[in-house]
């Protein structure tokens, strides 16, 4: 595979892109040694980065259309986006690529996105301080940081390409202003001792309660109408055993957060453990018990949360 797509980059970009792609490809082995990321994986979705870089727009235009990619006014407006999404498109096809956290790393490398995962972010800052790069104020700063807080260099990295797409007129995509926005969120959460944010947690929690088998778990987001939670997580276990397994997953989950505040209930005898912590509040009930305190209709004024696409 890694043969097949060197030879296509050879044939396929100028000399200075190919030498840019293999200076991706190293960083991005680095950084994943580094943050503990499959490194063939980082290889891969490095090297077929920029794999239409030097196609025009009017082809890139005609592949997507062939492909069936849809492409927005933004991106149809500023020609440096297309290749990304139509590169990845064009690679998840033409090499067979089915690992679709490759194909999505090729697809963000220039604008960014919310909840970037950690190959998303390699393939991302590699891209931008990769050996061959031509030297800006602060790549320096930007290199070392990438191998010490990689949410703060990739926030930094978005903060100059933002600067430079507005110093040029053009529109900021809103895949950047979301990935902004959402690293931007994590800092201020960092920098009051949370090590995830609100949503990160909720994520995590409701994925762990769902892979230890929790039955019928339910969130209600509480934000709006009282400062008991941001949210309240419900689920029923099978037995107290399966309960105390559960209290024990989300204790586990968001071990990180050492700073959230923490507070347990009911582990020992009670048919209702509640792990609070401060934004979100878990209940974990077991035999009749749920029924009995019926949360979800005493909280009925909260938002129901579809918990579905936290388990996608
Ligand atoms: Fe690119
Ligand atoms: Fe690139």
């Amino acid at each position: 595979m890694r043969d097949k797509i060197i030879e296509f980059l050879k044939e396929n970009l100028i000399e200075s892109r190919f030498t840019h792609t293999m200076g991706v490809c190293g960083e991005s082995m680095r950084l994943a040694e580094h943050y503990g990321v499959d490194i063939n994986r980082a290889e891969l979705a490095a090297l077929m980065h920029d794999c239409l870089k030097n196609k025009t727009d009017q082809e890139l235009i005609s592949i997507a259309q062939e492909l069936g990619v849809k492409l927005d006014e933004i991106q149809l407006s500023n020609g440096k986006l297309l290749h990304a999404p139509v590169g990845a498109a064009f690679a998840k096809e033409y090499f067979n690529i089915e690992d679709s956290e490759i194909i999505d790393a090729v697809v963000y490398h220039t604008t960014g996105k919310a909840d970037m995962t950690l190959l998303e972010k390699i393939i991302y800052l590699a891209d931008y301080i990769e050996p061959n790069r031509q030297e800006f104020d602060g790549l320096s700063t930007l290199r070392d940081l990438a191998y010490t807080d990689i949410d703060k260099a990739v926030l930094s990295a978005l903060e100059t390409s933002a600067e430079y797409v507005e110093s040029k007129g053009s529109i900021l995509h809103p895949d950047t202003i979301a990935a902004l926005n959402w690293l931007k969120d994590k800092e201020k959460e960092k920098e009051r001792g949370y090590y995830m944010t609100t949503q990160e947690a909720l994520k995590v929690s409701i994925k762990a309660l769902d892979d230890k088998k929790a039955k019928d778990i339910q969130a209600i987001k509480l934000a709006d109408i009282t400062s008991v939670a941001d949210y309240f997580v419900i689920c029923t276990a099978t037995s107290s055993t399966h309960a105390k397994t559960l209290a024990d997953e989300i204790e586990d989950t968001l071990e990180g957060d050492t700073d959230r505040i923490f507070h347990k209930e009911g582990y020992r005898d009670t048919a209702w453990i509640l792990l609070d912590y401060g934004d979100i509040v878990f209940h974990i009930f077991y035999g009749e018990s749920r029924d009995f305190y019926n949360l979800e209709h005493l909280w009925a004024d909260g938002e129901k949360v579809d918990v579905s696409k936290f388990l996608a």
